[in-house]
């Protein structure tokens, strides 16, 4: 869709002088100053976003503490990082890079959720001398946990990551619409299957180098329904009861609801259903926190003193971020049919949008032509030897070389997915806060395109 003045724009984003803003910086001088295509996050939408997550769960959870763990793989960027933990976020991440980068982003360790499949000696081992908290996916990694925590002699504090069956639920996912969300949480393979970890409490109870803190859910986004969420903390906490009564009345002092919560405009490339009112984050607080809270009274187990997490990941960043790339070169054709082309710098490889057609989810931006009529049509084509339909047949002012166009909510989940196909280097990012723009990822050069090549010495003389 394309963007006129504040229709659709989020609060960092105005036009001025026919120009895209974001924040005080102009966004067409960003391009030039820093080059094409371009990743512009705002840092004061990000911070924005996480006080408001902070704020509307603590204002639905008096019983204790609430931890904002923003899901690192959604933009894993140590300057990102650092704002979030400037802001007090702590941290979930899946394996050893995300683990680095967490570290370098300067989150204290004990806010750091180790989660992921296949959790091996040594990310288990840096785990517990850090003093981070393992998620545990499996039986096995309970084991390793014990056996490093006594080569350490330290305590792991783990946390059970459950799969809870979503019994009368026949909803479907917005991700495969094909599929009901019950069986799909079930067939995933992230989570400890109930069979396995029904034992698995009592045994973390008995080992003696580990506690077991607490418990962990994500059932990804797959719906934006409040009674999907509902259904989900009911199941939580059935499984949780029943674990409880394996493990002497053990109570989860941490419970962690993961992610998968929709971004407020829920413009998606990797979501098939979003069509559908967004709920605000208090209505997602209230009824976690609410269906929590009765589920457990219900089920005999007491909710004063727990801390619990979230965990977002695209509904924190989605829309914290655009995207810059130039028009490169025009053509036209006007003898077997009437077509226009825009060639700008971008591709769909940098973007996570291959094979998405007929045209990505993202709003755009003739940036310095922000103010005139969409009196043209044009395909947006990217860079690589695809078809690269960024945008078909789109409405927008007469395009011509230079001209800037900037691509919204592309902040969650796009720049980490971006790829080299074609040899190309892959786009640098800025962060921008008030009238200041900071490199807080450079471009990628050739040199780094090719810098895990290996010739051979046989090879070298041909
Ligand atoms: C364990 C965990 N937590 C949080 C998230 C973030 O999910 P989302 O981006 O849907 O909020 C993910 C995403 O895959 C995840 O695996």
């Amino acid at each position: 869709m394309t963007i006129k003045n504040n229709n659709n724009m989020n609060s960092t984003l105005s036009i001025r002088n026919n120009h895209l803003y974001i924040e005080g910086c102009d966004t067409v001088e960003l391009a030039a100053r820093f080059g094409t295509p371009l990743f512009v996050l705002s840092e004061t939408h990000l911070r924005n976003n996480l006080r408001e997550y902070k704020r509307a769960f603590q204002a639905h959870w008096p019983e204790g503490e609430v931890r904002v763990m923003p899901a690192i793989k959604a933009n894993p960027t140590i300057a990102v990082r650092r704002i979030l933990t400037e802001e007090g976020a702590g941290c979930d991440v899946f394996g050893p890079g995300e683990l680095e980068c967490a570290l370098r982003g300067g989150v204290p360790p004990e806010m750091i959720s180790v989660n992921g499949s296949i959790k091996d000696r040594s990310i288990i081992r840096k785990a517990i001398s850090i003093g981070a908290r393992i998620v545990l996916d499996s039986p096995q990694e309970l084991e390793i946990c014990n056996q490093v925590g006594e080569e350490l002699n330290k305590t792991a504090r783990v946390m059970l990551r459950l799969k809870p069956y979503l019994g009368d639920l026949e909803e479907k996912s917005d991700f495969l619409p094909q599929q009901e969300i019950r069986e799909l949480t079930q067939t995933i393979k992230y989570g400890i299957p109930t069979s396995e970890v029904l034992p698995m409490g009592p045994r973390a109870m008995a080992l003696p180098f580990v506690e077991p803190v607490g418990v962990h859910i994500h059932m990804g986004r797959h719906s934006k329904k409040l009674s999907v969420w509902g259904q989900l903390i009911d199941s939580y906490v059935g499984l949780i009861k029943q674990l409880s009564e394996l493990m002497n009345g053990w109570i989860p002092q941490e419970v962690d609801f993961g992610g998968g919560f929709a971004s407020p405009q829920d413009k998606e490339t990797r979501v098939a259903v979003t069509d559908y009112p967004t709920p605000t984050l208090d209505q997602y607080a209230e009824l976690i926190t609410s269906r929590f809270r009765s589920a457990m009274q219900r089920h005999g187990m007491t909710t004063e003193g727990i801390m619990i997490e979230v965990e977002p990941g695209r509904g924190l960043h989605n829309e914290t971020m655009l995207h810059l790339t130039q028009v490169h070169n025009i053509k036209r054709e006007s003898i077997n049919i009437e077509h226009q082309w825009a060639e700008v710098d971008t591709s769909e490889v940098f973007l996570g949008i291959m094979g998405v057609n007929p045209t990505p989810p993202f709003d755009y931006v003739v940036a310095n032509k922000a103010d005139q009529p969409d009196d043209s049509c044009f395909d947006i084509v990217g860079v690589t030897c695809n078809a690269e339909w960024l945008y078909q047949q789109v409405p927008v002012p007469e395009l011509e070389a230079g001209d800037i166009v900037a691509m919204l909510n592309t902040g969650a989940y796009i720049e980490p997915m971006a790829t080299n196909f074609n040899a190309l280097p892959r786009p640098g990012m800025i962060v921008v806060c008030a009238d200041q723009a900071d490199l807080i990822k450079r471009h990628e050069t050739l040199d780094d395109v090719f810098a895990r090549h290996l010739v051979p010495e046989r090879l070298k003389n041909s």
